[in-house]
């Protein structure tokens, strides 16, 4: 069986206090969402070790929202993979589409990431999704496929195992415009496919996350379906109580 994951990006919100105080919501709560199900949380940099330290012993997992290209040294501003590995992070979200739009991520810097990572014992979350020009065109298909094979076809197949994908239209991050269930499925089900001609059957335990406007009351039909084992929360993971709804939506 598959891991399923709920996995909450906080992105640029909750100063240190209201970070710890959210942390500690999803801890206290973590105990009605079903064990099988991955919680996880990616907070700031700035209070990680702080949120690590809230939800200890809780069965909550802590995740970065990017690192550095680079091992260390002279890189002004950047967070390594170390950095965040050692304050007890276990997940690292990469190629998010606010980092490939607003801060020029390509597949080549995502490459580096993705090597940091798995370096440093982090899980990379990895991130693919269309556009809203791209999906009106038909390209959505062709957009994550490129995605993946650009990435996640230089893995090696043990670090293939240790990889979540998460499809995210980017139409839908934020904007309150949700894919309906059979849209996810269909594009969950199309990148499972892609992932199994080049991993093989290891392709059926790669968790498929998806992400945009995901809330409580939508996330129970998107995760009933096939390929669709969790999801990627952005505005709603900034809640502890509808953020353990949408985990106890399985
Ligand atoms: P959203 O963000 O849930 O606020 O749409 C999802 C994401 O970008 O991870």
């Amino acid at each position: 069986m598959r891991k399923k994951i709920v996995a909450g990006n906080w992105k640029m919100n909750t100063l240190p206090k209201e970070g710890v105080e959210l942390a500690k919501g999803v801890a206290a709560g973590r105990g009605e969402v079903c064990d099988s199900v991955e919680i996880i949380v990616c907070p700031p940099f700035t209070h990680i070790a702080q949120v690590v330290e809230a939800v200890e012993g809780k069965n909550v997992a802590v995740g970065a929202q990017d690192c550095a290209t680079e091992v260390k040294g002279a890189y002004t501003g950047e967070i390594s993979a170390e950095m965040i590995a050692a304050l007890g992070c276990k997940y690292v979200i990469l190629g998010h589409s606010e980092r490939r739009q607003y801060y020029g991520e390509t597949s080549e810097s995502l490459n580096k990431k993705m090597a940091r990572a798995y370096e440093n014992n982090l899980m990379p979350i990895y991130c693919v999704g269309e556009n809203l020009e791209e999906r009106e065109a038909g390209r959505h298909f062709e957009v994550c496929k490129q995605q993946i094979e650009e990435v996640v076809f230089n893995l090696t197949a043990e670090q293939f195992a240790k990889l979540v994908i998460a499809y995210e239209p980017v139409w839908a991050i934020g904007t309150g415009k949700t894919a309906t269930a059979e849209q996810a499925e269909e594009i969950h089900a199309y990148i499972r496919e892609v992932l199994r001609s080049k991993f093989g059957a290891a392709a059926e335990q790669c968790p498929i996350l998806y992400g945009g406007s995901c809330k409580p009351s939508n996330a129970g039909e998107i995760f009933s379906k096939e390929n669709v084992d969790g999801g990627l929360i952005g505005g709603a993971a900034l809640k502890a109580e509808d953020f353990l709804a949408i985990g106890k939506a399985f």
